[in-house]
């Protein structure tokens, strides 16, 4: 049986042309979805070239194993975790340095269009949000025992809601009352009572949306935890290609590129030597005019491009730094979101 629900994959050819410089070479998919970036990827690979793939989503990877939308190919291979245990997952197989790595963020059709999954105000379903329905919080059970100022600085610094403070008053006072919200539906009728003046062309719920699911599934930090793992992994010359949906997350892979793209100066010893760059910025790609027609939920993507330099790549080069650790409020997380795709 194939999958119920579709998803249309974004930037195929130009995601596929930036990542390959080797057919013979190991590559990653850390964002499988439906596999429409693995396949074109195994396509153009010779019997030598391998695709490890990833997916946090249980759905995802069975859709990859099973029914005709299987991957059946013996350089092919899925594994159930987040892209920020890509070392994890790499280290298991004996290999210590990869072609490339590919991110395609957010939320895939199939996640979105399914009512159950609790990620879309177009269908009433449970409020659940989770990507790995696994483990972790519900949007449901963090809205049933956070406080009001959390509740504000979630919707606030992740949906860039103007509105955020009614918003969780009203949540708070609807769960005080006995009845908390527990579906999508409940939730979009929630907050439109709460948001006095409408954007044009968007729904009022689609910034509280986008921001319970950003902070449900820890996007930002495993972005960034994802990032920090390639650095150690990718070969000199291999390519790292992310594509982003909203200016949260761009921003964060922009401004890691940037930083390990620098002869860094630091600034307290300014006659040591130069920091040398760990990558080096290839593309900044936007779907075309045509693509944008045919398939909507393209019109937010960026994808962006950059080259692993062989600095620190033989051992005793710079260390990725400390990797993040998820905070209690996503404060100072920064701002700016255009909250338009994986909401709906
Ligand atoms: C936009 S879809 C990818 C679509 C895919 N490129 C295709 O062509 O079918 C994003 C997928 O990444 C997964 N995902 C998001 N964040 C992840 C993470 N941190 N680790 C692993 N998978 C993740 C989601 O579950 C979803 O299946």
């Amino acid at each position: 049986m194939s999958a119920p629900f579709q998803h249309t994959t974004v930037l195929l050819a130009e995601a596929i042309d930036s990542l390959l410089t080797t057919p013979d070479g190991v590559y990653v998919d850390g964002t499988f979805g439906r596999g429409g970036h693995a396949r074109a990827l195994l396509a153009r690979l010779s019997a030598k070239g391998r695709v490890i793939a990833i997916d946090r989503d249980v759905a995802a990877v069975s859709a990859a194993a099973v029914g005709d939308a299987r991957v059946s190919d013996p350089r092919f291979s899925i594994h159930h975790t987040s892209f920020a245990n890509l070392g994890t997952v790499l280290a298991a197989q004996g290999i210590a340095r990869i072609a490339g790595l590919l991110l395609d963020l957010g939320v895939s059709s199939p996640q979105i269009d399914d009512p159950a999954r609790g990620f879309s105000f177009r269908f009433d379903g449970p409020l659940d949000m989770r990507m790995d329905t696994t483990r972790g919080e519900s949007a449901a059970d963090f809205l049933a025992r956070a406080d009001e100022r959390h509740i504000t600085e979630v919707i606030r610094d992740y949906g860039e809601e103007r509105f955020a403070l009614q918003i969780a008053k009203a949540l708070v006072a609807r769960r005080e009352s006995g009845n908390p919200v527990r579906t999508t539906g409940e939730l979009a009728k929630l907050v439109a009572g709460a948001v006095r003046t409408r954007e044009a062309g968007q729904d009022p719920a689609t910034r509280t949306f986008q921001a319970l699911r950003i902070f449900v599934n820890a996007e930002l930090e495993e972005l960034e935890q994802g990032l920090s793992a390639a650095l150690e992994l990718l070969a000199p010359g291999a390519r790292l290609v992310v594509i982003s949906f909203h200016s949260l997350e761009d921003r964060i892979v922009k401004t890691f590129i940037a930083r390990e793209s620098r002869h860094e100066v630091d600034r307290r010893a300014p006659f040591a030597p130069e920091k040398p760059h760990r990558l080096r910025a290839v593309a900044r790609i936007k779907p075309s005019a045509d693509e944008v027609r045919a398939n909507p939920r393209a019109r937010s993507a960026i994808m962006r491009v950059a080259e692993r330099t062989d600095v620190g790549v033989a051992g005793g080069g710079p260390s990725a730094g400390p990797l993040p650790s998820r905070p209690a409020s996503p404060r100072g997380t920064g701002r700016g979101t255009s909250a338009d795709e994986g909401s709906t």
